[in-house]
């Protein structure tokens, strides 16, 4: 299924105008959000860790050419971009391209290897169980998936060593945990928590005053972990106590989620948050 853009009204809205701006677009995936900013006549350096975005990258770059540079790493790398920019933007979580591909075993309705990895690098979940502790499994499975009985679980796990999704969902007794399960494994195989924070840390040094920061999140984790550090952003620094107060760098922007007719038309829109902020000196 060809991925359907999340939030991309509000995101522009959020924006504004983009003519001659230069926008870092920190989750390529379709380029659905590329694309809107291009063609709203922006600068966009986009990253994605996926390889098998590249083919659709490359069609932007055709379109868009010096207008377009594709990085296909993961996006904590922006904190090695040396230029400063006028907006970052990241649309989290996976693609449907991802989960619509059974072979990338990020889906337990399609029986595949258990790899759930979005790029090429690093331990697919099949080899995760296999490496972590009983007590670090079931901390996964408690921390990202909220799964009652962890320990008993993480054991099961390590027990039987699932290769497969379908060996995987059986082990699951409780039919309502098998969708944490899953989400729970993809964050730790792909360190997602880790890599929105090394991200986030990096972006204000990378925006110029005016600057804005859009993230649009999918699930209550990661948006609170992006509320969080939003949050510390705009709060004002120093002691409360002092009768001047510095003002806070940023100013936040408001938090919307989609409309009833988005969620019809796209019911993976369901559960996002655009959250922003304007970076003020
Ligand atoms: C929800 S999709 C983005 C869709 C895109 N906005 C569009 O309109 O087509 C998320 C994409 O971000 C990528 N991604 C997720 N985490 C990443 C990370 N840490 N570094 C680089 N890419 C990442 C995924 O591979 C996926 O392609």
């Amino acid at each position: 299924m060809k991925h359907i853009p999340v939030l991309l009204d509000s995101v522009l809205d959020a924006l504004g105008d983009i003519s001659g701006r230069r926008i870092v677009d920190c989750t390529f995936g379709a380029g659905g959000y590329s694309r809107a900013f291009l063609s709203r006549g922006a600068t966009v350096v986009a990253f994605d860790r996926d390889p098998n975005v590249v083919t659709d990258a490359e069609a932007v770059r055709a379109e868009y050419g010096d207008r377009f540079t594709f990085v296909p790493r993961a996006f904590s790398h922006i904190a090695d971009l040396d230029e400063k920019f006028d907006a970052v933007v990241f649309d989290l979580g996976i693609s449907s391209m991802q989960i619509d591909t059974p072979e990338r075993g990020f889906s337990f309705r399609a029986n595949a290897p258990l790899s759930m990895r979005m790029s090429d690098d690093g331990p697919t979940a099949a080899q995760l169980i296999e490496q972590l502790s009983v007590s670090d499994l079931a901390n996964i499975l408690r921390d990202y998936g909220d799964v009652n009985r962890a320990g008993i679980l993480a054991r099961a796990m390590k027990d039987a060593r699932p290769q497969t999704t379908f060996a995987l969902r059986d082990l699951i007794r409780n039919p309502r945990d098998v969708a944490p399960v899953f989400q729970a494994l993809r964050i730790a195989v792909n360190d997602e928590m880790g890599e929105v924070k090394r991200a986030l840390a990096a972006v204000p040094d990378l925006l110029v005053a005016g600057g804005k920061c859009i993230c649009v999140t999918f699930h209550s984790l990661e948006d609170r972990l992006v509320k969080n550090i939003m949050r510390r952003w705009t709060a004002i620094p120093g002691d409360p106590r002092l009768p001047v107060v510095k003002a806070a760098q940023f100013v936040p922007i408001k938090t919307v989620t989609p409309s009833m007719s988005e969620v019809k038309n796209n019911p993976r829109s369901r559960s996002a948050h655009m959250r922003g902020v304007i970076k003020s000196y």
